[in-house]
């Protein structure tokens, strides 16, 4: 993979010219999206030479143009129920900064994607939707779903106070017979507040997360 042979100066520039902001007056906080990606590898590393020194390194870090096609598989395999799973990534990531995709990249190679939304417009006390989260089945029950939550999320943050805005709330719906309510509770203290019958293809929890980040938001 192209990414695979860049440095982390590389990364930066892929993600700057690969950006949706690309296709519209970019956004000014992209430099620092791009600060945010080289935090995730230290400013200092060199990941060709981490991989060649045969580490592994997993990082929770922006989704790039690169990894669309891997993330399409990956939500495949993981909402069996979706269709068209390359449109539905590729036109919610250019819908940033509404959207932000996030990956947990091992070596560089997308094992999972975690998906936030903010709700009713660019709020000052933002409520963020934890829209979806998958993990590549080879990689489940690793705690790659719970480093996404957990490192995502104050880099989803960031940007917002970047624009001024708070977390308010973060919401998450899931189908009332998911196991991954529990990841949220643990991760997040989201409960449930509602439940809705027979929503998409089963009935539907919609969970709560009134104090996301204590001490942090
Ligand atoms: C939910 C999911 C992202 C968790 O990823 P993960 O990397 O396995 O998560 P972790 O290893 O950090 O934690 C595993 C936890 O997720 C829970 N979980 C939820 N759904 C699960 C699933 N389909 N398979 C395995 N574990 C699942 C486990 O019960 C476990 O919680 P526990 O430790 O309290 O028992 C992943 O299982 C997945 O992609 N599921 C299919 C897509 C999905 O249902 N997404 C959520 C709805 S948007």
């Amino acid at each position: 993979m192209m990414v695979r042979k860049q440095g982390v100066r590389g990364l930066i520039i892929s993600f700057i010219s690969s950006s949706p902001g690309n296709l519209h007056p970019p956004p000014r906080d992209l430099t620092r999206d791009s600060t945010l990606l080289e935090h995730a590898y230290g400013p200092a590393s060199d990941l060709p030479a981490l991989l060649r020194a045969g580490r592994t390194v997993t990082v929770i870090r922006p989704l790039l143009q690169p990894d669309l096609s891997a993330v399409a598989e990956i939500h495949a395999r993981t909402f069996p129920r979706q269709r068209h799973s390359r449109e539905w990534i590729e036109c919610n990531w250019r819908a940033f900064p509404r959207m932000q995709y996030f990956v947990a990249a091992e070596n560089e190679q997308a094992l999972g994607f975690i998906h936030w939304s903010q709700k009713s417009g660019f709020r000052e006390q933002v409520v963020l939707e934890l829209e979806q989260i998958g993990v590549h089945p080879a990689h489940q029950g690793r705690g790659i779903g719970e480093r996404l939550i957990r490192e995502s999320l104050p880099q989803v943050v960031e940007h917002l106070r970047a624009r001024g805005a708070q977390l308010k709330h973060v919401l998450v719906t899931t189908r009332a017979d998911n196991q991954a309510q529990r990841l949220y509770r643990r991760c997040l203290g989201a409960e449930v507040e509602a439940t809705l019958t027979n929503l998409y293809s089963a009935d539907e929890v919609v969970m709560i997360a009134r104090n996301p980040l204590p001490g942090g938001a």
